[in-house]
């Protein structure tokens, strides 16, 4: 298909080109670059660097290429920030992705693969989190992405938009190419990493007395390969005519990964020692986010091939050792 691929130039933005190139697919890379890399995008995309706010570039660009679907990963997804900046996460979640479906609409490209977030929930009671959880963002990065979800409905209904929504948990790791390397660096995975390689004095494990089986945080850690697949095969079903619209969590669906537990995955791997503090709680972060991946494996016949979590964090160490620097 030939699919126009917002924030195409970003972490799992490029290892989903990588992924959409490799199956056959198009591919039209639309990113403003403000924290993504020109050099991220795959070779063998087109690129096109623009606002999602340019309407009419928007537009050009998916005429250009004759757009069939577009996979819209373009957007802010730090919960803290999106607490101090709300504003900003109206824009460039909302206010963008509206503008994105509005072009869409204008030049009747009808099929969506969104990148939505575990954040739509919450901190749900029930655990692993089924895509019928209740909806109660705690925080403006989630709202937002509530926001456009329940926006796809609607354009769905009115405009015969056909979608599926992908809430991510928690994408880490790297491809042989492709890998994390954010501006200001706030994931855990990578800091550990950087402690690894000498690049930072410590890790602050943020709380350790969660109601969690070592006090520490639990989240549902993918590779973020794994994660890209998802994306051809939701793209896929859309474009096998699969009449409709879907949410899916994605996630491995295991027991998850406590704090302490990534950190002591990072000694085996690395062989170095990584100092670690224990401080304050980060504000807006829940105890525990595990999927439930049933759905999504039933439906779309998704499974991850890299579950395990020292797989998942050498392959992110490996690529920091092999672009030099941390
Ligand atoms: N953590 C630390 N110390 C650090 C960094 C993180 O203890 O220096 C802890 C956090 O408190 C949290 C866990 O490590 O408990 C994971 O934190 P990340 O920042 O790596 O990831 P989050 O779970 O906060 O958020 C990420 C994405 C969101 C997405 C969410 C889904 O940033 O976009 O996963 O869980 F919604």
């Amino acid at each position: 298909m030939r699919v126009l691929v917002t924030g195409g130039a970003g972490y799992i933005g490029s290892v989903v080109s990588d992924e959409l190139l490799a199956d056959g697919h198009e591919v039209l890379v639309y990113d403003n670059l403000y924290k993504g890399h020109r050099d991220a995008v795959a070779d063998g995309a087109r690129f096109v660097q623009a606002d999602l706010l340019d309407g009419a570039a928007l537009r050009g660009a998916l005429e250009e290429m004759g757009a069939e679907a577009v996979i819209h990963l373009a957007a802010d997804s730090l919960v803290g920030e999106s607490i101090e900046d709300p504003s900003m996460y109206y824009r460039n979640n909302v206010q963008a992705g509206l503008s994105l479906l509005d072009s869409m609409k204008d030049v009747g490209v009808k099929l969506l693969v969104f990148s939505s977030t575990v954040s739509v929930y919450g901190e749900p009671e029930e655990q692993p989190i089924l895509e019928t959880a209740p909806l109660a963002p705690v925080n403006p990065y989630g709202e937002t992405k509530l926001a456009f979800e329940r926006a796809l409905r609607w354009y769905g209904e009115a405009y015969g938009l056909r979608y599926v929504s992908l809430r991510y948990f928690n994408a880490a790791g790297a491809t042989e190419r492709r890998g994390e390397r954010h501006r200001t660096e706030t994931h855990l995975i990578p800091i550990v990493l950087q402690a690894a390689a000498g690049k930072r004095e410590e890790v602050t494990i943020f709380g350790d007395d969660y109601p969690t089986r070592d006090g520490t945080c639990v989240r549902d850690y993918i590779h973020v390969a794994d994660l890209a697949r998802a994306h051809t095969l939701a793209l896929e079903s859309l474009g096998s005519g699969h009449a409709q619209s879907r949410i899916f969590n994605l996630g491995c669906g295991d027991e998850g990964s406590t704090v302490r537990e990534v950190i002591q995955a990072a000694r085996r791997v690395t062989r170095k020692e990584i100092k670690t503090r224990v401080g304050p709680r980060r504000p807006g972060d829940p105890a525990r986010l595990i999927a439930s991946a049933e759905k999504i494996a039933s439906e779309l016949g998704w499974r991850p091939s890299l579950p395990g979590l020292d797989e998942i964090v050498d392959s992110a160490w490996r690529w920091l050792l092999r672009r030099g620097s941390p």
